[in-house]
């Protein structure tokens, strides 16, 4: 089937397989590997990328799905040079160690303070509850979004 969907900005017509999913089709198709797969039961939450502004496992999706829609990936967070608050909180919170889960956690975060700039703790562990990181522990992950929001905020 031949899908056109816009990612990051960009237009691409390509043609798929009905059984195609975008997580696939993202990175083998359009060679954008920001966006990781790391289960077979749309567990991980690595795979999240924002549909239409909403964020999605895009292990759950078909790339068909996506024909006429919007996607941002992590690829689509920094401005240019520019990095996007959210990852410049990671940065400077460390909030990753191996960083296979950080795109994931990224793309939640940044459509977390899009929807709620001022978010509380609860707020923040909640929106990432779909996702999993086997290495930090969570707090650095949750200091950094909070950081965010506080330089959002200044
Ligand atoms: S790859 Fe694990 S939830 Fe999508
Ligand atoms: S930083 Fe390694 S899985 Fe989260």
């Amino acid at each position: 089937m031949r899908i056109m969907v816009t990612v990051n900005g960009r237009e691409y017509v390509r043609d798929v397989e009905p059984r195609l999913l975008l997580v696939h089709f993202l990175r083998d198709d359009l060679e954008l590997t920001g966006t990781h797969w790391g289960c077979d039961t749309s567990n991980c939450g690595v795979c999240v990328v924002h549909l239409d502004g909403v964020p999605v496992k895009s292990c759950t999706v078909l790339a068909v799905m996506a024909d006429g829609h919007e996607i941002r990936t992590v690829e689509g967070l920094a401005l240019g040079a520019e990095l996007d608050t959210v990852q410049e909180a990671f940065i400077a919170c460390h909030g990753l160690q191996c960083g296979f889960c950080t795109p994931g956690m990224m793309m939640t975060a940044r459509w977390l303070l899009d929807e709620n700039p001022d978010p509380s703790e609860e707020d923040i562990r909640s929106a990432l509850s779909g996702q999993l990181c086997r290495c930090t522990g969570y707090e650095n992950i949750v200091r950094a979004i909070q950081w965010a929001a506080d330089k959002e905020a200044s």
